[in-house]
């Protein structure tokens, strides 16, 4: 989704905010511009598609003295919400006198009667966006305090904002706010960074300062004031981001995507390690923040998420009631956050966001809330929003994800949820010894990911005889059920496939209407409880002439001889199972749209971090 960076200091602020726009490239985007401070005045150069069509277009439109002379500007990489993804569309907008210039990530909901009532004062608007409104609106409001001025806008404002700010009038300064989108100042030696994200801070400093909802910064090369829009000062801790920037480069591999995957072994040894307890026969989860006899007045947990994370929280559905034995619902965000869920004090929430950003996400969180039920997040970055308001939860501990498809942060949220139920479960269900049985095969996940990750050439094989295909059906049952519907989400968003996933039951329910020669079916077909009937499935797919492709367990003679192509993985519990299944249809999936030559690390329209609506 949209991005911002600031930057002030002594550096050449073109080069550093180009260079910071392109980490925040795989957040999805599709334009990109720039506003910087010369002489008294604010210049502009922005590009529709990708970051460097801008710089292209910067070098060919401005002298080679303004990347040196000028430290101060601001840029942003949109991802078209009102109107398309036009120049003019493209952040950073002016205001009517042409001296302030604004970046803006969220939705400004008032936008219509605010232009209408700026019309009328004799404003002229040159694109569709309501980012031009609020520009348009500082300005109005400017009568000498840039600060002041900004302040006044955001008070008229209804809707979600990060922005940031610059005026030719008051050089040496950026004013940066945020509300229900995120904001971190990178605080450097004599220069600051303001961006949506730490990707683009990384490389100047590991000291940030993570703003919170309604706060306002005056940001200077050496000064961070931050207030609140009444102008009251509040103190924001400086904490240290917990990454480095290697961690976040591609580091040999051909897309981000696929080091992802293959980092997988490591990122669920980082999410695991430390948080089982052999002696206990339970999990270390210190983040829960809860006692055992807080716990065990849990009575639900709803688990609520988007995409991929959704998907996560399937998994955990099986795995709550199965493992802590308590009564398990699973929702999209939007729709709990709409629908004026039945919750309490106590049912415990869990929202599973990888980002810590998704709207809904955080909208289902404050509604979870407002309700006195028991929050937890469940994320990977630190210090997001979600992370923060919820106060209590696990993080995934997975290293910054930057492709746009999800796949490390999947398996480390499932591991993660596996650990959190396997302590519910000590509370109410499981023996000691149960409880270390199980551990044991939470300790395990890592190799068994290495097992398929090793099969990634073999897959790619495989992948030959799919990549022509235009649709792909997924099936599953049981725990494998959420992996077939994780599956078809990978396929479509990186290959553009049409691909569904369904649970193996449901196919004959209408969908099969659809199978015919040569149709593909990827049939989630472990040996788990469950599998015969899956089995009977593919039977009738195959008889209507689909081409089957089986996940299948290691050394299953009986599943292998029913496919038409398969893929091992190594026997293991069922719930844990998800974990290396998911992994081998990643590979397809990667291995597919490599083969058809697909922007993996950058799929159209998709951006990774939702944070509109
Ligand atoms: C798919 C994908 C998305 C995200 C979804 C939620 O590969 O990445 O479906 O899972 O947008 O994002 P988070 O987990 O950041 O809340």
């Amino acid at each position: 989704m949209c991005g911002i960076v600031g930057y002030i200091g002594k550096a050449s602020a073109p080069s550093v905010l180009i260079s910071g726009l392109r980490r925040l490239e795989y957040r999805g985007y599709d334009s990109a511009g720039m506003a910087i401070l010369e002489d008294g005045s604010v210049v502009v150069s922005k590009a529709p598609g990708k970051v460097s069509a801008l710089n292209d277009k910067a070098h060919a439109d401005w002298p080679a003295e303004r990347f040196s002379k000028s430290s101060t500007g601001i840029a942003h990489t949109r991802w078209a919400t009102h109107g398309p993804p036009t120049e003019v569309n493209a952040h950073p907008h002016l205001d009517e006198s042409g001296d302030i210039a604004l970046v803006h990530n969220g939705i400004i909901e008032n936008y219509r009667a605010l232009r209408t009532r700026m019309e009328g004062k004799g404003h002229h608007f040159y694109s569709e966006t309501d980012t031009e409104v609020l520009a348009h609106l500082i300005g109005d409001r400017y009568k000498g305090d840039l600060f002041q001025a900004v302040c006044d806008a955001l008070s008229q404002v209804e809707g979600t904002f990060g922005i940031a700010v610059i005026s030719a009038k008051e050089p040496g300064k950026i004013i940066t706010a945020r509300r229900g989108s995120p904001i971190v100042i990178g605080v450097g030696e004599g220069e600051t960074i303001v961006a949506s994200d730490a990707s683009a801070i990384i490389a100047h400093t590991r000291q940030v300062i993570y703003l919170e909802d309604n706060d306002i910064a005056v940001v200077t090369a050496d000064n961070v004031d931050i207030r609140d829009l009444h102008q009251v000062p509040v103190t924001r801790e400086v904490s240290e981001l917990g990454f480095d920037s290697a961690a976040a480069e591609k580091g040999g591999y051909e897309h981000f995507m696929l080091k992802e995957i293959h980092e997988q072994p490591d990122s669920l040894s980082n999410a695991i390690r430390g948080r089982l307890d052999f002696n206990l026969g339970s999990s270390v989860l210190s983040g829960m923040g809860s006692s055992p006899r807080e716990l065990a007045e849990i009575q639900r947990v709803v688990l609520v998420g988007c995409g991929t994370s959704l998907h996560a929280g399937l998994v955990g559905e099986y795995a709550f009631e199965d493992l802590a034995n308590i009564h398990a619902e699973v929702e999209q965000a939007a729709e709990f956050r709409y629908r004026n869920p039945i919750i309490g004090r106590t049912d415990l929430v869990v929202a599973i966001s990888q980002s810590g950003e998704t709207a809904d996400t955080l909208a289902a969180v404050r509604e979870a809330n407002q309700k006195g039920a028991f929050v937890m997040g469940l994320c990977n970055v630190v210090g997001s929003t979600i992370a923060r308001e919820t106060g209590r939860g696990v993080y995934l501990h997975a290293g910054p994800e930057i492709s746009v498809a999800s796949t490390k942060a999947f398996t480390c949220q499932v591991a993660v949820m596996l650990m959190m139920a396997l302590k519910l479960g000590r509370g109410r269900r499981f023996s000691r010894d149960e409880g270390m049985k199980f551990a044991r095969e939470i300790e395990s996940i890592p190799a068994l990911v290495e097992k398929v990750i090793a099969q990634s050439d073999r897959i790619a094989e495989i992948a030959k005889r799919y990549a022509n295909d235009e649709h792909a059906f997924f099936i599953g049952r049981g725990t494998m059920y959420p992996v077939a519907l994780e599956g078809a989400l990978k396929l479509k968003e990186i290959s553009y496939i049409h691909a569904e996933g369904y649970h193996a039951a449901e196919l004959k329910h209408g969908p099969i209407a659809l199978l015919q020669e040569g149709t593909p079916v990827i049939a989630l077909a472990n040996d788990i409880p469950g599998k015969d009937k899956t089995l009977g499935n593919i039977e009738e797919c195959r008889a209507r002439g689909a081409r089957i492709l089986g996940i299948i367990t290691e050394g299953d003679q009986e599943a292998a001889e029913a496919m038409d192509d398969f893929i091992e993985v190594p026997a293991c519990h069922p719930l844990v199972a998800t974990v290396p299944s998911v992994v081998a249809l990643q590979l397809l999936a990667y291995h597919i749209a490599n083969e058809r030559g697909c922007e993996i690390d950058q799929p159209r329209n998709l951006a990774k971090s939702v944070t509109v609506e």
